[in-house]
């Protein structure tokens, strides 16, 4: 679509575990083949770019975010020979593939802290040994319900170290030259392999100084622009994804000039956002969150995103937020893991198909590129009874069949969702037979948004609204234009929208969903007076008739 080389603005992503796709080989672990035999349906959804979990050696305490080998593939998950052979397949269906890259913290199993905790020479310094626990006393416990502290005590050495996440994930010390030029050969080795980017695991806790709250300190940016550079050496244009739970303001900073740091970073806070207005009924949340938003260097990007394999993170809100969204969405205590919801999008939207289809018509109009979550176009549950995270990551359901087509082994890594969820119920091969299926619709979704330049590479604004239920968003580029309507509530709602912004030009009503009567698509309109007639949770997109 363009060769400004910022191609990604145009993109979808897919999100998917590895071990949870597909399993080629039996042993009840989805595997790299599996992905491969599964790549033409990815292809078929419309996405542009796979990212897949972390896919390193792990003792998969924390699902692979816990590195024991940066430089190779978890059994599980095949050899890096799997691997070069599902990037040469993607890349011959023009997918582009990212992994992730976790920089922050090894898992204790790796060599490199076996290593420190015995002051071997040269590892002595690479992890952040303290005798003293009280120091950087100002930064938070991200696992609330498992760790109590950022600093664990490790018999070996006789020293305290410290750990962002699971005690058995601590965290490397950026402070040492020798940790940063290492990790710079890791991103060298998985650029030479092939991948074409990274999404950066927990990017803003690199540094620590005492006194701040070890978030988006100085050196941080400093050597995120170092790798930068470095990428930029190896493989110019990489597609470069910076995980940074921050509020807009902290996380602008990452952008750096437009070239020297991040290309793309995740929206987090517009995310919780988007359920609170669907739970409210209200566009309010979404525009005060866009309004909050500063304005971007235009060679950069953020992503947004509806879920993922985490929780549902409520740490971008206010507590009285966060408690409005616990009543709504998670009323059950084991619905809640840390600060946060574990539960899928199908679920949180109580299989409701008009609340999942509106979540999706705002995320592919929002300003930035949209990640989908794997399972969730065919309306996958979860399993509460599974722990931590993993009830939102059971095996992918492609058929109803023994394994859901998902495995042969007797047993698999995790089971089979059951109930009105199951298999039997929700899979790829019955969303293929329906015509009018969550599947089928949203690779409509996705080829209108990627077939409008507004979107993704436009100027975006958030219009006045004359019903405060309805989101109504503006994209203009050069040669294109997207009105999009987006209603919260759950009643129908009939206003006439004025566009002085398009004024003079008439518009087509090109897609939508819960259109009342009397408007229909292929319709057309002047911008001055466009009829909005949107039954509960509807949604209308309109573009400029000249171009169809
Ligand atoms: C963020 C990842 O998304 C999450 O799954 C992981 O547990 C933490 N980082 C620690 O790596």
């Amino acid at each position: 679509m363009t060769t400004d080389g910022s191609w990604w603005k145009d993109a979808v992503l897919y999100e998917l575990y590895v071990r949870a796709f597909r399993d080629a080989d039996g042993d009840g672990h989805g595997d790299l083949r599996g992905v491969c035999e599964r790549l033409d349906y990815v292809r078929d959804l419309g996405v542009d770019v796979l990212w897949l979990l972390p896919l390193s050696p792990s003792p998969l305490r924390d699902d692979g975010y816990d590195v024991s080998d940066y430089y190779g593939i978890h059994p599980d998950y095949g050899t890096l020979d799997d691997l070069r052979a599902l990037l040469d397949g993607a890349h011959a269906r023009g997918l582009k593939v990212i992994t992730d890259l976790v920089m922050n913290h090894t898992s204790s199993d790796h060599p490199w802290f076996q290593a420190s905790r015995r002051r071997q020479e040269g590892k002595a310094d690479w992890y952040v040994w303290s005798d003293d626990p009280s120091r950087y006393a100002g930064t938070r416990v991200i696992f609330t319900d498992s760790e109590s502290s950022n600093w664990s005590w490790d018999a070996v050495r006789g020293q305290y170290y410290w750990h962002r996440f699971f005690h058995h994930q601590p965290d490397l010390n950026y402070d040492n030259p020798e940790v940063r030029s290492t990790m710079l050969d890791v991103v060298r080795f998985w650029l030479e392999l092939g991948v074409d980017g990274f999404r950066l695991d927990a990017i803003p806790y690199l540094f620590q100084r005492e006194g701040t709250n070890c978030e988006n300190l100085p050196e941080t940016h400093a050597f995120l622009k170092e790798l930068r550079a470095f990428v930029e050496g190896i493989e110019p244009g990489a597609f470069l994804l910076g995980e940074v739970n921050q509020w807009p303001e902290d996380t602008l900073p990452y952008f750096g000039d437009g070239f020297d740091e991040m290309p793309l970073l995740f929206h987090f806070p517009v995310m919780p956002r988007l359920w609170k207005a669907l739970a409210e009924g209200s566009a309010a949340p979404i525009r005060w969150i866009l309004e909050r938003t500063p304005a971007i260097p235009p060679s950069c990007q953020w992503v947004v995103f509806l879920r993922n394999h985490d929780e549902l993170t409520l740490e971008m809100v206010t507590d009285a937020e966060r408690a409005f969204m616990y009543a709504c969405y998670a009323p059950e205590p084991v619905m809640r893991l840390n600060v946060g919801i574990r539960r899928r999008l199908a679920p949180l939207c109580d299989f409701d198909r008009a609340r999942v289809e509106l979540l999706h018509s705002l995320l592919m109009t929002l300003p930035g590129t949209p990640i989908l979550y794997y399972g969730d176009e065919i309306g996958m549950g979860d399993d509460l009874t599974l722990p931590d995270r993993n009830g939102v990551r059971t095996p992918m359901q492609w058929t109803d069949g023994p394994g859901a087509g998902f495995s042969s082994a007797q047993q698999t890594y995790a089971p089979l969702l059951t109930g009105p969820s199951a298999p039997a119920n929700v899979n790829v091969a019955a969303a293929e037979r329906d015509q009018g299926s969550l599947l089928h619709w949203l690779r409509r979704l996705i080829a209108i948004r990627k077939g409008r330049e507004a979107l993704g590479r436009g100027t975006f604004t958030m219009l006045p609204s004359p019903d405060p239920a309805l989101a109504v968003f503006l994209s203009t580029s050069e040669r294109d234009a997207v009105v999009s309507v987006h209603n919260l509530a759950g009643e129908p709602r009939r206003v006439t929208l004025s566009v002085p912004a398009l004024a003079g030009r008439d518009l087509r009503l090109g897609f939508g969903g819960r259109l009342e009567d009397g408007v229909c698509l292929g319709s057309v309109a002047p911008a001055e007076a466009l009829p909005v007639a949107l039954g509960a949770h509807g949604y209308a997109w309109w573009w400029p008739e000249d171009d169809a």
